[in-house]
């Protein structure tokens, strides 16, 4: 009977047991998105997972979303990242990327030359974003030129290449939490009249280009995406969800990605059961798991693989807690996202 510890293999990686650890943006990096040397020893502790997927990393500066988040965009950047993937190579785990472009989610002062942050139409999200001085009101984007989508694709390509060089092993697409490929895909924030804007097809076609650009890459066994329908987050709206996830789905098969992650957060549908078994692939579920959930969503087949993300951040033996069901540690989200290793590298094992 499958468990948690079946080996599973996702695309062209064997993973050693099927938790995964979610994506988690930890907010220490310096300002010139240089990784921390703590993140080595943060990922390297974890790597009992069968797969860890990092935080949200910008391809382009014109994509930096949070202070003190990672880029993959420059030498230094993509040097700093090697240590991560040698730390958790060497501790057995295997890593993917989160790639990332936060679109309209941003502010000035997070971007270059002061910028003003982009996004598929020139509408405002209500809500703050955090800055070095604190939160701030988001402002209105700017409206993509037609050749600039082309260059936020290129870029994509170009942080994949980077992130195969840094010793990755795979990339996931960031299509989820409102940031810029949800901002194509969702009525509310894309109201183009050409073809990104309009009919499903077309506030589809951009995520897929950007998931082309990965594959191109990486090969498509390399490459993942996460989504997460109705999320209620960043000011995300669509008119019809459910129509424009089962369509992008659709669209994912006959692309050969090595998975599709789907993050849940108490939706009115249920879209693990509109969407796994539409997907022909490896389907990681996420969102507010136990053990007891995910064991039995493994069992009754309604998952490959389960993904966890507060009991990873608080947990670095996770894997071995839940084979001794031992007790676990809580997260302590005054350390979310604040510089330094306290909170970050400091939660003990069971055995300490
Ligand atoms: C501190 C923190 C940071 C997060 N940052 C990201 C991120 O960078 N990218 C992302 O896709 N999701 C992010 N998430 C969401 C997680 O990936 C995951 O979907 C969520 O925590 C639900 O899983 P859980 O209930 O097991 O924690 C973050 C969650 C937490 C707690």
């Amino acid at each position: 009977m499958t468990s948690l510890f079946t080996p599973i293999r996702i695309g062209s990686n064997t993973l050693k047991n099927r938790l995964v650890m979610a994506p988690m943006t930890r907010s220490r990096s310096n300002d010139e998105g240089i990784q921390s040397e703590l993140a080595a020893t943060y990922y390297g502790q974890r790597a009992e997972a069968g797969l860890i997927i990092t935080e949200c990393t910008y391809v382009s500066s014109l994509g930096k979303g949070y202070v003190r988040a990672p880029g993959i965009e420059t030498t230094a950047q993509v040097a700093a990242w090697k240590k991560v993937t040698d730390a958790v190579h060497a501790n057995g785990g295997q890593i993917f990327i989160q790639l990332w472009h936060s679109g309209r989610i941003s502010h000035p002062s997070l971007l270059p030359d002061n910028a003003t942050p982009v996004g598929p139409s020139a509408i405002k999200p209500a809500g703050q974003v955090w800055t070095l001085d604190g939160p701030q009101d988001m402002v209105t984007p700017q409206a993509l030129e037609i050749n600039e989508i082309a260059d936020i694709v290129s870029d994509f390509g170009l942080a994949t290449a980077h992130a195969m060089g840094a010793g990755f092993d795979g990339v996931e697409l960031h299509a989820a939490s409102g940031f810029l490929p949800e901002q194509f895909l969702s009525s509310g924030s894309n109201n183009r009249q050409d073809q990104y804007g309009g009919s499903v097809e077309n506030r589809v076609r951009f995520t897929l280009e950007v998931l082309d650009a990965m594959i191109a890459e990486a090969g498509s066994d390399r490459v993942g995406i996460k989504i997460s329908p109705e999320m209620n987050f960043n000011d995300i709206t669509d008119t019809n969800p459910q129509e424009t996830y089962t369509y992008l789905v659709d669209q994912l098969n006959g692309r050969n990605l090595a998975y599709l992650h789907v993050a849940l957060f108490g939706t009115p549908v249920d879209y693990h059961g509109l969407l796994r078994p539409r997907f022909e692939g490896a389907y990681l579920m996420g969102g507010g798991l136990d053990q007891k959930s995910a064991t039995e969503a493994l069992i009754e087949g309604r998952a490959d693989a389960v993904v966890f993300g507060n009991a990873f951040l608080a947990n670095p033996d996770l894997p071995e807690r839940f084979r001794q069901s031992a007790q676990l540690n809580a997260p302590n989200k005054e350390t979310f996202y604040t510089p330094g290793p306290q909170g970050y590298i400091d939660y003990p094992l069971n055995s300490n």
